[in-house]
């Protein structure tokens, strides 16, 4: 079967106007093989519309970065999930460690704009990974375990056709204190992206478990890219730190052969 690879562009709250236009400058889309690798930006939401006329008529998607878990109302500095699909967002990265850091989210608050998000068509990109006192103590699988379950509650199969699932080990992610300038070693992610697949099975039937995407978060660059590409249960990556300059992400995207 042959597999579909995400490579997918988390630029956090990092480009601005004039960085943006030089990327779009910079890429080269003709050298991506769109029907084997789908790429996905997600700017901030006010460069969303911008970042979708930059991409014009080349094969891209845009991914919001998050969504409000209340379809509308008085909710000061929110977006909406209806707003986004509006402006022609196509996914919406939910659940990263750093709005569960930084802004306090829950396993609850995710499903509900897992459920919002595909409510508006929006395809969900779920992260979920574990913190490096949890890897210390071995906990990495229960904690995949748990998060996995209680972000996908009440989401049923037909649903799970448009959710990618991204396991990002915390300490992996290049920013996080306890990284150590390394991501996670392909052949340890496999073991957790194999170990995620299991547990699809048995909340749902052999097609979600066979055809959800699962991708690997943290630290991924040009160099290392390749390794992961490789591994069976690994259906693409999310890149931060390496997607903020074009000459970097066309490497890593160049370099992503299965
Ligand atoms: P990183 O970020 O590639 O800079 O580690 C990945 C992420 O946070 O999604």
């Amino acid at each position: 079967m042959t597999k579909k690879n995400y490579i997918i562009a988390n630029w956090k709250m990092n480009l601005d106007l004039m960085s943006l236009n030089i990327f779009f400058n910079h890429i080269k889309f003709d050298e991506i093989d769109v029907n084997k690798k789908e790429i996905i930006f997600a700017p901030s939401f006010v460069f969303i519309e911008k970042t979708l006329n930059l991409i014009g008529d080349n094969t891209a998607s845009v991914a919001a970065q998050n969504l409000f878990w209340e379809a509308k109302g008085a909710y000061t500095g929110e977006v909406s999930a209806k707003q986004l699909a509006d402006i022609g967002c196509k996914y919406v990265i939910l659940g990263h460690s750093e709005r569960r850091e930084f802004f306090n989210e829950t396993d609850e608050m995710i499903n509900a704009k897992i459920k919002l998000a595909l409510k508006h068509r929006l395809k969900p990109i779920v992260c979920m990974g574990e913190s490096f006192e949890e890897k210390e103590q071995g906990l990495t699988k229960k904690i995949i375990e748990q998060k996995l379950s209680a972000c996908l509650s009440e989401i049923s199969t037909g649903d799970m056709r448009n959710i990618i699932i991204a396991y990002e080990p915390i300490w992996a992610i290049s920013t996080n204190v306890n990284n150590t300038g390394q991501s996670d070693t392909p052949e340890s992610a496999q073991v957790v992206h194999k170990f995620l697949r299991k547990n699809l099975e048995s909340l749902y039937d052999s097609v979600v478990t066979e055809k959800t995407p699962i991708i690997y978060g943290g630290s991924v660059d040009a160099d290392n890219v390749g390794g992961f590409a490789k591994m069976e249960d690994i259906d693409g990556v999310l890149v931060g730190g390496a997607s903020k300059e074009s000459s970097s992400f066309q490497k890593v995207i160049n370099n992503y052969s299965t």
